[in-house]
């Protein structure tokens, strides 16, 4: 009866052993086959796009025209200044917040410009390194059905650290734009 029970309770030991084995070891791949997966997921991961530094805008500017150089510029070749007299005088550069699709979906510029559109013009001062005005045009729907809906503002500074200041907007621009209300009051077309 002794060796019976002994023998039974042995029998049990090695079956409670082998349980707990058992599990373990299938804890144990459980594991593995997680850190397998976590492993091929990352692996098919694509790197982490570092975020692009965010650019201020420059100092006395609105913030919606920050980074403006990295838009899309409509003039190949600087634009020199108009002799006689420059309504905007210096060496301009013309950009637009809208994709080449955008603008010009089928490889020609198509107008008007859609709603949101922002060009912005810098000028270089005659001898001067850096930009001395900002000339805005913001397309906002409903603000100015007269001129397209286009708000125009002018800004200039005369130090490369001053604040950009408020001289001219709106009525003051419009004379001239209108000559080229067919293309939508922009004189600068894409080239
Ligand atoms: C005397 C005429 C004249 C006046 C006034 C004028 N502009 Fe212009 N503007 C031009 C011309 C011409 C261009 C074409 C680029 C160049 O030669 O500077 C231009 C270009 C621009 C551009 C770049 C887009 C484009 O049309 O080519 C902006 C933006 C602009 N002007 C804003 C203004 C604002 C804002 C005012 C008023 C504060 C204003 N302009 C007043 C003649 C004028």
């Amino acid at each position: 009866m002794k060796t019976y029970t002994q023998n039974l309770l042995s029998c049990l030991a090695i079956i409670l052993t082998s349980c707990l084995l058992l599990s373990a070891c299938a804890e144990k791949q459980l594991e593995e086959l997680i850190e397998q997966q976590e492993e091929t997921e990352t692996g098919t991961t694509e790197e982490p796009t570092k975020p692009e530094e965010p650019v201020a805008a420059l100092p006395g500017l609105p913030d919606d025209v920050a980074g403006y150089t990295q838009w899309l510029k409509l003039n190949a070749e600087p634009i020199p200044p108009v002799p006689g007299g420059d309504p905007h005088n210096g060496t301009k550069n013309v950009y637009v917040n809208k994709t080449l699709e955008d603008i010009a979906p089928n490889g020609e510029q198509q107008f008007p410009y859609p709603d949101g559109s922002i060009v912005i013009k810098e000028a270089y001062r005659p001898d001067k390194d850096f930009v001395g005005l900002i000339a805005i045009m913001r397309k906002k729907a409903g603000v100015d059905p007269d001129h397209n809906d286009w708000e125009f503002i002018e800004y200039v500074r005369n130090a490369s650290d001053a604040e950009f200041r408020v001289i001219a907007r709106d009525g003051v621009c419009w004379g001239c734009h209108a000559q080229v209300e067919d293309i939508d009051y922009v004189f600068t077309e894409l080239d």
